[in-house]
C-alpha cells in the first residue's frame, strides 16, 4: 500500500527521499512525489507510473531543500494520475500532506470545505486534508494538526510540511504504520524500515492516535489530546544488505533460496539442549481446547497446514478462517478459545481487524508474524516470530514456508504441555524438522533443470490446475496463488478429490495440471488422479520423489523433491519447485516478479 517518507536534516531532501521512496515501492505503488521546503516555499513534484518517472522530473525540474515528504501512491479513490498523486496541498499551497489510509468521512468533509470556498483539484480523499489544516490553522501547526485529525474519521498516517515552518515535518498516525528514524543531525520518517537505511541508526514506531513535530535536532511527541509522550528509541538491527538483492536479478529470487537458512535459524531458535521451549505466549497452553487460525492470502494456506497439525498432534479442535470473513461475523467464543494471527507483514488490516474483534471478547490472540515491531505483533496478547527478515518481494515465499514450520514447532508445544508427545516423540519429531533445511537446499538443487524446461513449454498456457491431498492441498492452493500473482495465469488448486466432481471439465491437451504426489498415504490415490487426467490428454507436471518410476511414467514433467522424515513436512519441500515455477514463468512472460500489476505487500486498507 501506500508508503510516507521524510526527511529534515543537512542533505538534499529530494535525494534522501528518493532512495527512501525506492525502498517502500515493494508494497506497491502507482505513482509517486514529493514536497520539499525551500525559502518560504513548497516545491511539489508528481508523477505517475514508475519512480524512474519522477526521477525523471526532478532531474528536469529539480528541488532544493532539505526538508521535505514524499509518497508512492497505491490508488484507492481515483485513478493514479499526476492529480491524484500525493502530495497534495492547500489551495494557497503552504500546506502539503501524504498519507496513507483511508479517510472515510470525506465526502462530507469535502461538501463542507467546498461550501468554504476550497477547490479541490483531486478526485482523492486525501485532498481534504491539506484544506482541512489549512483551514484550521492560525500559526500553530500542533493545534491545526490536532483539530484536523479530531475530524478525520478512517485510517490514516500522515506527513505535513507547512512553508512557513522550515526545518520541521508534522506526523500523525491513526491505525497506519508510521516510524521515525534517528539520525546524526537528521531525522527521518517512513511507513517501514527499509526506507530508513542508511541514515537512521535508531527507530520510534508512532504510537495509534500520536502526533510528532521533527526537526533535525530531534522529536516532539504528543497523544492527539496534547498529552506530551516520551519517544522511546531502539537500535535499527536490519542492515542495508538485508534489504539489497545481493547477486540475485529479484527479490523473490533471493527469498526462495534463502529459505534453507530461514528454517534452520527457526528451528534452533526453539531449541534448548536438544529439547522444544515454549515461546513466552502468556498462555496456559494445556487449557487450550479450541484455535481459530486467522489469515490473508499466503497466510491463510499456511494455516490450513497448522489446523493440520494442530488436529494431529495435539488433538485440538482447529477452525481456519479467512480474516475478511470473520471479521463480520460474530465468531463463537468460549474461555478455551485461542486465536492466532498469521501476517507476514503484520499490517494486514482484515487480520489485524480480526485480532481485535478477539480481543474484545477477551480471547486471547497470538500473533504469528514476521514484523516484531508490526501492529499485529505488538496488539497480540502473545508472539511468536517467524525470524525470515525482510521480505521484500510482494509475493511471499520464505515468510511461507516460516510460518508452516513455525505452526508444526507450536504444535508439539500444544501437543507437549497436555502430555500427548513422548520423549521419543518429540526427538524424532526435532530431528524431522532438523532434517527440513538440508533437504531444502537439496530439492532446490535438484528441482531447477525441470522445473525451467517445463516453464519454457508452458510459458504460454492460459491457465493452470494444482491438486494435492492432505496436507498437499495447501501446496496446490499456495502453488496457484504464486503462478496466478506474478505471472499472471489463471491458475486454480484443488483437493485432487475433488477434481472429478466437476473441475475435470478443463482438461484439454492445452491444460498444464501439476500434481503433488508425496510418498504418503494418499500416494496411490495420487496416482489415479494422475490417470485420469492422463486419460483426457492433460499435461501432467508432478511434484514427487526423484526417480519414481510410476510418477515417470504417467507424467510429462516431474519436479523432484527431497522426501522428509515426517510426511506432515512433506509441504514445506513440494512448495519449493511450484515458487520456481511460477518465477519462472513470469521471467518468460517479462512479468516484474517482484512488482506484480495491482499488488500491494502490506495490505493496510480493506
Ligand atoms: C501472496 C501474498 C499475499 C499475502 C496476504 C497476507 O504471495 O503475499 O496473499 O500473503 O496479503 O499478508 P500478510 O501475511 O502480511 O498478512
Amino acid at each position: 500500500m501506500c508508503g510516507i517518507a521524510g526527511y529534515t536534516g543537512p542533505k538534499e531532501a529530494d535525494s534522501v527521499l528518493t532512495v527512501a521512496l525506492e525502498r517502500l515501492k515493494y508494497r506497491g505503488y502507482d505513482s509517486a512525489g514529493l514536497a520539499v521546503l525551500a525559502e518560504g516555499d513548497v516545491g511539489i513534484r508528481r508523477a505517475p507510473g514508475k519512480l524512474k518517472n519522477l526521477s525523471d522530473l526532478l532531474a528536469a525540474k529539480p528541488l532544493r531543500g532539505h526538508t521535505g515528504i514524499g509518497h508512492t501512491r497505491w490508488a484507492t479513490h481515483g485513478a493514479p494520475t499526476e492529480c491524484n498523486a500525493h502530495p497534495h496541498t492547500s489551495n494557497d499551497g503552504k500546506v502539503a500532506v501524504v498519507h496513507n489510509g483511508i479517510i472515510e468521512n470525506h465526502e462530507h468533509l469535502r461538501r463542507e470545505l467546498t461550501a468554504k470556498g476550497c477547490i479541490f483539484r483531486s478526485e482523492t480523499d486525501t485532498e481534504t486534508i491539506p484544506h482541512l489544516i489549512a483551514s484550521l490553522y492560525t500559526g500553530d501547526p500542533l493545534a491545526a494538526i490536532r483539530a484536523a485529525v479530531g475530524r478525520l474519521e478512517g485510517s490514516y498516517s500522515l506527513a505535513v510540511v507547512f512553508a512557513d515552518k522550515p526545518g520541521h515535518i508534522y506526523a500523525a498516525r491513526q491505525a497506519s504504520p508510521l516510524l521515525v528514524g534517528k539520525g546524526k543531525r537528521e531525522m527521518l520518517l517512513a511507513s517501514d524500515l527499509p526506507a530508513l537505511l542508511p541514515h537512521a541508526h535508531q527507530v520510534c514506531y508512532l504510537g495509534e492516535g500520536e502526533i510528532a513535530d521533527l526537526t533535525p535536532e530531534g522529536i516532539e511527541l504528543w497523544s492527539f489530546d496534547g498529552t506530551p509522550v516520551t519517544a522511546a528509541f531502539a537500535p535499527i538491527e536490519i542492515t542495508a544488505e538485508a534489504v539489497s538483492k545481493g547477486d540475485f536479478d529479484s527479490f523473490m529470487a533471493k527469498e526462495i533460496a534463502e529459505q534453507p537458512t530461514v528454517l534452520a535459524r527457526l528451528v534452533d531458535s526453539r531449541l534448548r539442549a536438544g529439547r522444544l521451549v515454549e515461546p513466552d505466549l502468556g498462555l496456559d497452553l494445556k487449557a487450550v481446547n479450541h484455535i481459530v487460525f486467522l489469515g490473508c492470502g499466503t497466510s491463510w494456506h499456511a494455516a490450513l497446514l497448522g489446523k493440520r497439525f494442530l488436529e494431529a498432534l495435539a488433538r485440538v479442535h482447529v477452525e481456519v478462517d479467512i480474516s475478511s470473513e470473520y471479521r463480520y461475523r460474530n465468531p463463537i467464543a468460549s474461555g478455551d478459545t485461542l486465536v492466532v494471527a498469521i501476517s507476514q507483514s503484520g499490517e494486514t488490516a482484515d487480520t489485524l481487524a480480526g485480532l481485535r474483534l478477539a480481543r474484545a471478547k477477551f480471547i486471547p490472540v497470538v500473533g504469528l508474524v514476521n514484523v516484531v515491531t508490526s501492529t499485529i505483533a505488538r496488539e497480540s496478547s502473545g508472539m511468536m516470530p517467524l525470524l525470515a527478515g525482510p521480505e521484500i518481494g510482494v509475493a511471499s515465499t520464505k515468510a511461507y514456508t516460516a510460518q508452516v514450520m513455525a505452526m508444526y514447532l507450536f504444535a508439539l508445544q500444544v501437543a507437549k504441555a497436555k502430555g500427548l508427545l513422548s520423549l521419543a516423540q518429540e526427538e524424532s519429531a526435532i530431528a524431522a524438522a532438523l532434517l527440513i533445511p538440508e533437504l531444502a537446499a537439496r530439492t532446490l538443487a535438484l528441482c531447477e533443470a525441470e522445473v525451467a524446461e517445463a516453464a519454457d513449454l508452458f510459458a504460454s498456457a492460459h491457465a493452470t490446475v494444482f491438486l494435492g491431498r492432505g496436507g498437499e492441498h495447501a501446496t496446490a492452493l499456495e502453488g496457484a496463488l504464486k503462478l496466478k500473482e506474478i505471472a499472471y495465469v489463471h491458475a486454480v488448486g484443488y483437493p485432487a478429490g475433488e477434481f472429478k466432481h466437476g473441475p475435470i471439465a478443463l482438461v484439454t491437451n492445452q491444460l498444464p495440471v501439476v500434481c503433488i504426489c508425496p510418498k504418503d498415504a494418499m500416494y496411490e490415490k495420487m496416482l489415479s488422479n494422475l490417470q485420469e487426467v492422463r486419460a483426457r490428454a492433460g499435461r501432467i507436471i508432478v511434484v514427487g520423489e526423484q526417480g519414481d518410476r510410476a510418477l515417470q511414467d504417467l507424467s510429462d514433467h516431474l519436479f523432484p523433491v527431497a522426501t522428509s522424515a515426517d510426511h506432515m513436512l512433506q509441504p514445506l519441500l513440494s512448495i519449493l519447485p511450484l515458487q520456481r515455477y511460477a518465477y519462472h514463468v513470469a521471467r518468460r512472460r517479462d512479468c516484474d516478479v517482484d512488482q506484480p500489476r495491482n499488488l500491494a505487500k502490506s495490505v493496510t486498507v480493506e
